[in-house]
């Protein structure tokens, strides 16, 4: 039988590059060698943003959207969101019961996010029971499909690690070996940073969208940061001291294009404006097929929600089933 995995992302809106090379592509080349499920985390997404919840539902669909326009084949994977798969929540319960408090606690990813609302002014910055049931909601999100991998981004390891141990300590009190200890699955790819070198994000205004048009996209790629000792073109440049824009060579470029922009760099014979707008164009030519099929799903929206429709009700009848062997093994009425 194909082994299976399970992976989600919050709905936070529009995706990035960062999204895009981190995670998605590498859903793209596994959803051929496993049964895949790939589900939009609207309610973690609710952990931080319950008091904002305008975008939520246009969130959800621009995730979607973009996992479909990248090549997520919604005849190969199960496309879904998670509060369309009402088990979840209950497997939810089942799981938290079972949860030291403390394993919660010391969640670093958890404690990074309590940081940063502590540093809202928020109404919000108190952290909720929702949020601090985080890890153990992921928990239910990956068991209930008993997936043996999850295909995340290296900072949702921990979170991963978590459920293992919840799967553990379910098997040894209801003494079974139901559930499986999913392992996560990294790729190799190198971290994209953002425009300004920092970690790529929506809230730090450095990304670039998988749906930003090649215009925007040619705006943004020239606020790049490159070799802060050149000011001028015949400057010799250090391409291994350009933060960003060389960087992003690497990432897109060619092995050819990376050898000629080093040397032209080095020798001077090559201005970083020049430099940033080939860059630039040489992105939009890779994104362009991708874009274009984003414009189509956008324009079909119908066709969007009945994958999404479909997919989650593929997901609850394989949820169901984990659920109805849960109910049994815990000895519910
Ligand atoms: N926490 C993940 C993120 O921030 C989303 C997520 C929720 C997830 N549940 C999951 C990822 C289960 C993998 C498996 O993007
Ligand atoms: Fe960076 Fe290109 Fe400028 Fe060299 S020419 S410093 S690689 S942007």
């Amino acid at each position: 039988m194909t082994e299976r995995i399970v992976s989600g992302m919050r709905s936070t809106g529009k995706l990035h590059f960062g999204h895009y090379l981190g995670v998605i592509q590498n859903w793209v080349k596994l959803q051929k060698e496993y049964e895949s499920f790939f589900f939009v985390a609207d309610w973690h997404a609710l952990t931080t943003k319950y008091d904002n919840t305008a975008n939520l539902r246009q969130d959800v669909f621009d995730v979607v959207v973009d996992w479909l326009a990248c090549g997520i084949d919604p005849e190969i994977s199960t496309i879904y969101v998670q509060s369309l798969v009402p088990e979840i929540a209950e497997l939810n319960i089942y799981l938290g019961m079972i949860t030291p408090q403390n394993w919660v606690e010391r969640d670093p990813t958890l404690k990074d996010m309590a940081k940063i609302l502590r540093t809202k002014e928020a109404a919000n910055s108190q952290i909720s029971y929702g949020l601090m049931g985080y890890p153990v909601l992921m928990s239910a999100d990956i068991m209930m499909f008993n997936a043996t991998a999850v295909p995340v981004g290296i900072d949702q390891v921990a979170h991963i690690e978590i459920t293992r141990d919840i799967a553990r300590r379910f098997n040894n009190i209801y003494k079974t070996d139901f559930f499986k200890e999913a392992k996560p699955l990294l790729n190799n790819c190198s971290l994209i940073c953002g425009l300004d070198g920092n970690k790529m994000g929506k809230s730090f205004g450095n990304d670039i969208k998988i749906s930003d048009n090649e215009e925007v996209t040619t705006k943004k790629i020239m606020t790049a940061i490159t070799d802060r000792t050149r000011l001028r073109k015949t400057d010799l440049g250090h391409p291994d001291q350009c933060e960003v824009a060389f960087k992003y060579w690497e990432i897109f470029g060619s092995v050819d294009d990376v050898a000629t922009v080093k040397s032209e760099c080095e020798q001077g014979l090559r201005g970083c404006a020049d430099c940033k707008r080939q860059l630039a164009a040489k992105i939009n030519e890779l994104f362009a097929p991708i874009r274009e099929k984003r414009r189509y799903y956008e324009n079909h929206p119908q066709e969007v929600e009945k994958i999404i429709k479909e997919g989650s009700a593929k997901a609850r009848i394989e949820a169901q089933k984990t659920l109805k062997e849960v109910r049994k093994l815990v000895g519910m009425y």
